[in-house]
């Protein structure tokens, strides 16, 4: 078997199943910023993937992929439910998304998740070359790192939290507490989306486990040391600039607009998860319409959401009550060919994204809680002509870097409405100056660099 310089392990590999021309399945490279951003790396280092292909029951092969060795981790349609939806989605997800959705904790969940995350350990142990760098992320794999570190202390471990790492006072709650901090400090460097994650994250590791810690440094009590920091995640900037400004999307734009057939154009993306703030935004578009303030006639509020785990329990809940909502704001507010709220149940390709990002006058992302929000800056990098506003909640990660948005706190319905009401009205030159800010930060700290910022500090040269 040939073996990898460089192993990325993520729960989802790297691709996905489609049927191609001539109606045989085949593979494409997922779209996602994390596959771009590392595309590079893995062709020039001999790169291998680590993750799970998305089917319940089906053992897979390791194949070669548009020059990368995918190697699939299989899961049963019982470890499915138990380390997917379970642990990791109804129990870790909600707990680290400052408990906006109740966690629940099951003992079997967390045995599927050792399990797993053996599994998963043991498939990069098994891939990686003497002396490799490997790069394990997200909440779905926090064990792997100490696992890898036992029987591979060759390697470089690198590991990174794409969501919010939270409180002591949340954490606690966790019964494998202790589990869970040791298996992340196994890694070399623990990345996290801002700085208040990497504090949270050394505090534990020195109160529960006991390690000394000191300016960003944790030892582990066999005298050998690790580092925790920020990298704030991003989208690849040029990518999605280059997309918006395609003439097919310039002309997707304006048939959205003619569509939609309003003077203003509000438009929130969202997988459709409760730590978005769906319920509060709807609620908030709802009263503006019904008192006036947003004229029914005039302007229009577009949200996408895309289906998101939908057998978990938490998830069927959230879409019945925001179908509802829609449904009462629509009856109430709206007229034979017209409704104020447009709400789509769908996901769209990458080229769709940035033409409706085109055709919006104000970008409207207000969640709960979020690690960082990617949609916040793809809206930005899709704003070439400079105007644009984007509504944000100061509970992103991405609200440290987009101060020039108009920041609001989702749980303050009144402050939201006055936000939007705000941004939509706001003169050109303010949207401008804006837009300028946000742009240049969108475009200075693209995906490139958080990749290359995380990997230098783990010691991989480019
Ligand atoms: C978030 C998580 C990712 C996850 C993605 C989609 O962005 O940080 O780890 O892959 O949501 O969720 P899913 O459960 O479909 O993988």
């Amino acid at each position: 078997n040939p073996k990898a310089a460089f192993v990325v392990i993520a729960n989802r590999l790297a691709v996905e199943r489609i049927t191609d021309d001539d109606g045989e399945p085949a593979w494409r490279t997922s779209p996602g910023g994390l596959v771009t951003a590392l595309e590079p790396i893995m062709k020039s280092k001999e790169g291998a993937w680590v993750g799970w292909h998305g089917a319940p029951d089906e053992t897979l092969e390791p194949f070669h992929h548009d020059g990368i060795d995918m190697v699939p981790v299989p899961l049963s349609a019982e470890e499915v439910e138990e380390f997917y939806e379970g642990m990791s989605n109804a129990t870790l997800w909600p707990l680290y998304h400052d408990s906006v959705a109740f966690p629940e904790f099951h003992r079997e969940w967390w045995d599927a998740y050792v399990a797993v995350n053996r599994r998963f350990a043991d498939a990069a142990a098994e891939v990686a070359e003497e002396g490799g760098v490997v790069w394990v992320q997200d909440y779905q794999l926090q064990l792997v790192p100490q696992m890898l570190r036992e029987q591979r202390p060759d390697l470089k471990i690198g590991f990174f939290l794409h969501i919010p790492f939270p409180p002591q006072e949340l954490f606690q709650q966790l019964p494998w507490r202790r589990e869970v901090l040791q298996g992340l400090a196994g890694a070399d460097l623990v990345g996290f989306q801002v700085p208040g994650g990497a504090a949270n994250f050394l505090r534990l590791v020195k109160d529960r486990l006991g390690y000394e810690t000191r300016r960003g440094e944790f030892v582990r009590p066999d005298g050998t040391k690790g580092r925790a920091g920020a990298y704030p995640i991003s989208i690849d900037s040029q990518g999605f600039q280059d997309l918006a400004n395609d003439p097919a999307t310039i002309a997707r734009a304006q048939e959205i607009r003619d569509d939609l057939d309003a003077e203003i154009v509000f438009l929130g993306v969202d997988r459709l998860d409760y730590t978005k703030g769906l319920r509060q935004r709807i609620r908030a578009f709802g009263e503006l319409f019904t008192s006036g303030e947003l004229d029914p006639e005039k302007a229009v509020f577009l949200q996408i959401a895309t289906p998101s785990r939908e057998r978990v329990e938490e998830y069927k809940r959230l879409r019945d009550d925001i179908e509802l909502l829609v449904g009462r704001i629509n009856g109430d507010m709206g007229r034979i060919g017209r409704s104020p709220i447009n709400y789509l149940h769908s996901g769209y390709p990458r080229q769709e994204m940035a033409a409706l990002y085109r055709a919006a006058d104000v970008m409207v992302v207000t969640p709960l809680r979020d690690g960082m929000n990617l949609v916040a800056k793809e809206y930005v990098a899709c704003r070439g002509s400079g105007d644009g506003a984007l509504v944000l909640s100061e509970f992103a990660g991405a609200a440290r870097e987009l101060k020039q948005a108009w920041l609001v706190n989702p749980y303050d319905i009144n402050g939201m409405k006055q936000a939007i009401v705000d941004a939509g009205s706001a003169p050109a030159a303010d949207k401008r100056r804006r837009m300028r800010a946000l742009r240049k930060q969108v475009f200075t700290h693209d995906i490139d660099h958080w990749a290359e910022t995380f990997l230098k500090d783990l010691g991989l040269e480019a």
